[in-house]
C-alpha cells in the first residue's frame, strides 16, 4: 500500500510528541505504517530537536509544504491565528485533508473552514482542539448525535485547573504555578490566554457549535479568568463546601442559549469537583441520553499527540473505504458527517 504522505506544520510540544508517534509506529495499531511524515516545516533549521528526521524533511518553507502535490494531508500545529489560518486555507484549495488542534482558528474562522472543505472535498479533523487527549469532537459529532443536548459542563483548560488545585492543595502562589504549568508544556505560548479564559471560551465556542446544531460565535461567549481568585477565596469556598472551578457552560434558556466561562463555586459533591491538576472533564447532558462524563488528560504533548494521530488514522481509514468502493477515488467527492460545518 502506498502510505499517505504526511506535511506536519509546528515541532512545539504536541508537534514533536505526533512526530514521536509517526516515526515509531511498531507496536501500535497497523494503520499507523500506512502514514508517513514527508515534511515538516519548522521557524528555524538551527535548533537541536528531540526527533530526528531524515535529511530533507525538516524545512523552514511552510507554503512549500501547504501546496506540494505530493501530500495528502496538512497537520497543523502552529497554533495562533495568523498564517495558521490562511495557510489551512491554502492546503484545503490544494486538496489536502487537514487535521488540526488550533481551537483560536476553528473558533473564529470553522464556518469558512469547513465550507472551503466541503467546496474541495476534503477532511479537516479537530479531535485534538478541545480537551487534549479527551475524544469529545467525534463523541459529539457521532455517537451522541441522536441526542438533543441541553448542557455541557466543562472544566477544558488544563493550565487553570493546574493552577487552582496547586492553589487549594499547597496554597501555591498564583505565579509559580504557572511558571510550572509553562515548564511542562500545558500553557499556551501566551499564558493569559489560559489565565484569562480565552482558550477555554475558543473551546466552548466549538462544542456548543457542534452539540447545539447552530453556529456559536465567540462575541455570543461571556468570559472572566482566574486572576481575580486568591488562595483565601479558595480556602473559604473550600470550607463551606466548594470548589472553585474555571468553568465552561453553553445550555438552553429561556433566553436562548447562553454560552460563559467563569470561575465557579461547584459543590464538593458534583462529579466536576474532584477534577484535579491538568485534567479536564466535560459533563454532556442530553435526551433520552442523561448525563454523559468525558474525563482525561486536557493538555500535554503526548495526550493531545493521541488525538492528532487518532485523526490521522480516522483519515487513512475513511480514504480506504472509499477507494474500496471506487478505486479511482483518492479524494472523497463525498464529504461525509465530519464535514458538518461546526
Ligand atoms: N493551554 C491549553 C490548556 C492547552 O491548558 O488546556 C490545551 O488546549
Amino acid at each position: 500500500v502506498e502510505a499517505l504522505k504526511i506535511g506536519l506544520l509546528g515541532l512545539g510540544t504536541v508537534g514533536t510528541a505526533t512526530a514521536g508517534i509517526l516515526l515509531s509506529p511498531e507496536s501500535r495499531h497497523p494503520l499507523l505504517k500506512e502514514i508517513e511524515i514527508a515534511k515538516v516545516g519548522v521557524k528555524t533549521l538551527d535548533k537541536r530537536r528531540a526527533v530526528e528526521f531524515a535529511d530533507g524533511v525538516l524545512t523552514t518553507d511552510l507554503e512549500a509544504i501547504v501546496t506540494d502535490p505530493d501530500l495528502d494531508i496538512v497537520v497543523e500545529l502552529i497554533g495562533g491565528l495568523e498564517p495558521a489560518r490562511s495557510l489551512i486555507l491554502k492546503a484545503i484549495s490544494h486538496q489536502k485533508h487537514v487535521v488540526t488542534a488550533n481551537k483560536a482558528v476553528i473558533s473564529r474562522y470553522g464556518e469558512e473552514i469547513y465550507r472551503a472543505a466541503a467546496e474541495a472535498g476534503v477532511y479537516v479533523l479537530i479531535e485534538a482542539a478541545v480537551g487534549g487527549g479527551i475524544p469529545i469532537i467525534r463523541p459529539l459529532q457521532q455517537s451522541l448525535s441522536v441526542n438533543r443536548i441541553d448542557s455541557i459542563l466543562g472544566i477544558i483548560n488544563g493550565t487553570t485547573n493546574f493552577i487552582l488545585t496547586k492553589m487549594a492543595t499547597e496554597g501555591s502562589d498564583f505565579s509559580e504555578v504557572l511558571t510550572e504549568a509553562q515548564e511542562l508544556g500545558y500553557a499556551e505560548a501566551d499564558p493569559s490566554a489560559d489565565v484569562d479564559g480565552y482558550d477555554a471560551a475558543d473551546k466552548i465556542t466549538i462544542l456548543a457549535t457542534l452539540a447545539f446544531g447552530e453556529q456559536v460565535s465567540l462575541e455570543q461567549v461571556s468570559c472572566e479568568g482566574i486572576r481575580q481568585v486568591s488562595a483565601v477565596d479558595i480556602q473559604y469556598a473550600e470550607r463551606l463546601g466548594f470548589e472553585i472551578k474555571l468553568l465552561a457552560i453553553a445550555q438552553r434558556e429561556q433566553s436562548g442559549l447562553q454560552v460563559r466561562v467563569h470561575p465557579t463555586l461547584v459543590p464538593k459533591e458534583h462529579p466536576l469537583a474532584n477534577i484535579d491538576g491538568v485534567n479536564n472533564a466535560i459533563l454532556v447532558e442530553g435526551d433520552p441520553i442523561g448525563q454523559v462524563m468525558f474525563y482525561g488528560p486536557g493538555a500535554g504533548g503526548g495526550a493531545t499527540a493521541s488525538a492528532v494521530v487518532s485523526d490521522l488514522m480516522n483519515i487513512a481509514a475513511m480514504l480506504k473505504v472509499s477507494q474500496a468502493v471506487n478505486p479511482l477515488l483518492k479524494i472523497p467527492q463525498h464529504p461525509r458527517r465530519e464535514l458538518v460545518p461546526i
